[in-house]
């Protein structure tokens, strides 16, 4: 029986070592729509979010929504992680954290969504901008907040929150349309006349005095330097994008109307072979919808819509397999490589929600997502 012994021990080193090898591979990849462990093995709270590498360490922020269990209503705002490989986050804690104080429009109660960060070259600061809705208003208010910060992880300074673009009228917008008759109220909404109303601006006129309306949003640098802020004005009903000023702390007054009355939602933009490209959602609140892809030239337009950018199947395709997008990773930008992010949201329990990573694939020239359960991110193609 002990002459046995030699050969036990090999075999459970054999099978140890293979156990190994499956939890050191399976800890590589990334599994869309499952729970995604921080390093304290907690489901990673970081939604509506945006990556940025800095010094070789990748940075995640998002909205970090109250677990179900969480009555400190204090300890809300935007969640940061940091990662040295895209697969183990650490929790860095609240970038930005509302602010204790009845005064101010960031207190406990305000709706956070879709932060995102960038760096500016000139100041050596971090930018944050967010979609901010005020305590109590439900989604009415519809502005957006800036807050900076020195170090990447925070804490940030909120600065204000505002409705961009008071007083002055889009770029690509015509001295016809500026004193166009039709005003809000007029028309009944969702009726043809409407919808030619809207596309022709009267939203735009409406709040042309106030500030245009800014809810989903993104933030987009240029190769030049010139950072814009992409976000669902005019009801949502039509994106704008609006340049910020060099220190990217306020908008310059310039700003473009993109897709007008074509209803766009979570914008995420990348450039990729010449090209400007964004990803969309229709407006559908937490519900997905069929994704949208768009291109430019230029990334003040002319915009053109693809169609639907995924490739599963018929139920997959109209509910961008259960995700809205939010992000665009540039894994690798000389050779191409993107990942789509999204959300797939869990309304009752928004902390549960879970991210949906997929490898942008290219099909003819148009950028095209595909459902994958497992996802190896260090090769990637
Ligand atoms: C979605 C939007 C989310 C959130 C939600 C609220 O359309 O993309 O960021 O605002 O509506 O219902």
């Amino acid at each position: 029986m002990f002459s046995d012994l030699p050969f036990m021990k090999s075999y459970c080193c054999t099978f140890l070592f293979i156990l190994f090898s499956i939890i050191c591979r399976s800890q590589d990849l990334i599994r869309p729509g499952e729970v995604w462990p921080d390093t304290e093995g907690k489901h990673i709270n970081a939604h509506g979010g945006s990556i940025i590498n800095f010094k070789g360490t990748w940075y995640w922020f998002g909205e970090s929504r109250l677990p179900r269990t969480e009555t400190d209503r204090t300890n809300y705002g935007v969640g940061c992680y940091s990662s040295r490989d895209l697969i183990t986050w650490k929790n860095e804690g609240l970038a930005l954290r509302v602010i204790n104080d009845t005064a101010n429009l960031l207190q406990p109660g305000c709706v956070i969504e879709r932060p995102k960060v960038i760096f500016n070259r000139k100041t050596r600061k971090f930018v944050m901008w967010f979609h901010h809705e005020l305590k109590g208003l439900g989604y009415k208010a519809a502005m957006t907040g800036v807050a900076v910060s020195d170090n990447i992880t925070g804490p940030y300074k909120y600065l204000r929150s505002l409705r961009p673009n008071a007083g002055t009228w889009p770029v690509n917008f015509t001295d016809e349309q500026k004193v166009y008759p039709v005003k809000d109220g007029d028309l009944k909404s969702w009726t043809d006349e409407w919808k030619l109303a809207v596309k022709d601006g009267l939203f735009v006129r409406r709040d042309f005095e106030g500030g245009q309306m800014a809810r989903d949003m993104t933030l987009f640098v240029d190769k030049n330097g010139k950072a814009y802020h992409v976000h669902s004005a005019e009801e949502n009903m039509t994106l704008h994008f609006s340049e910020l000023t060099d220190d990217y702390l306020d908008f310059t007054g310039k700003y473009y109307r993109v897709l007008p009355g074509e209803s766009n939602e979570a914008p995420a933009l990348f450039f990729a072979r010449g090209k400007y490209f964004m990803f969309t959602s229709g407006t559908t609140g937490w519900n997905p919808n069929p994704g949208r892809i768009a291109v430019a030239d230029k990334i003040t337009g002319e915009w053109k819509s693809l169609g639907n950018p995924c490739r599963g199947t018929e139920e997959e395709n109209k509910i961008t397999f259960g995700s809205q997008s939010t992000f665009v990773l540039p894994l690798n930008q000389e050779k191409n490589i993107f990942v789509y992010m999204g959300d797939r949201w869990t309304p009752r329990n928004l902390a549960d929600s879970r991210h949906i990573w997929l490898p942008v694939k290219w099909e003819d020239g148009m950028p095209v997502i595909r459902w994958q359960s497992e996802l190896n991110i260090n090769n990637l193609k």
